[in-house]
């Protein structure tokens, strides 16, 4: 077992949660699933996301100013197989589930009201194959009562990811 083996295990092990993030810019819009994110400041708040350079929402998102974070609970796994498993470079996912739509335009998912809607206030490449977008929350929405068992990384463990990380958009 190497490095590279041992690391994945790690992330496995930490079976994260996983959101759906949607964003639109003139009319086009897009979302994926999102295994990548955290919060990443208390005061003032913020959120992050990583977005894949080989999916449509990230080139969307690098337009955009606005996101919103679905935090996807156990009841959402169709939800997720549609973002996570399709791309928005072939179909309009949104036609697909039920929409409304939140400050800025941003495409909300009605049956996701965990979700928190906010402003890019940066984003950077390091090199690696996502890029991250840092989120300054404008509205938190949160379904009433306690909290419902997140949807996690190993519930999603036989969706097949739209795009590889490593694909790149046809420059042709
Ligand atoms: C369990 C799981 C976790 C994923 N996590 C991420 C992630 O953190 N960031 C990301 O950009 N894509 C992630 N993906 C992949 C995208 O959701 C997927 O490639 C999607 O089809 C891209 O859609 P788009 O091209 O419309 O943006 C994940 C997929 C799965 C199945």
């Amino acid at each position: 077992v190497d490095d590279r083996e041992r690391l994945d295990e790690l992330v496995r092990q930490e079976n994260a949660t996983l959101v759906v993030v949607t964003t639109a810019y003139r009319g086009e819009r897009a979302g994926c699933l999102v295994g990548f994110h955290t919060q990443c400041s208390i005061e003032p708040a913020r959120v992050a996301v990583w977005i894949s350079k080989a999916n449509h929402t990230c080139r969307v998102a690098l337009q955009a100013e606005h996101l919103a974070v679905h935090h996807l609970g156990r009841e959402h796994l169709e939800l997720a197989r549609v973002f996570g498993e399709r791309s928005g470079d072939d179909v309009d996912k949104f036609a697909e589930c039920a929409v409304e739509t939140g400050p800025a335009d941003v495409p909300l998912l009605a049956d996701c009201p965990d979700r928190v809607v906010g402003r890019r206030t940066s984003y950077f490449d390091d090199g690696g194959d996502h890029v991250c977008f840092v989120v300054e929350p404008l509205t938190v929405e949160r379904s009433p009562g306690v909290g419902r068992p997140p949807l996690r990384l190993a519930d999603a463990s036989d969706l097949e990811p739209g795009h590889g990380a490593t694909e790149r958009p046809d420059e042709t």
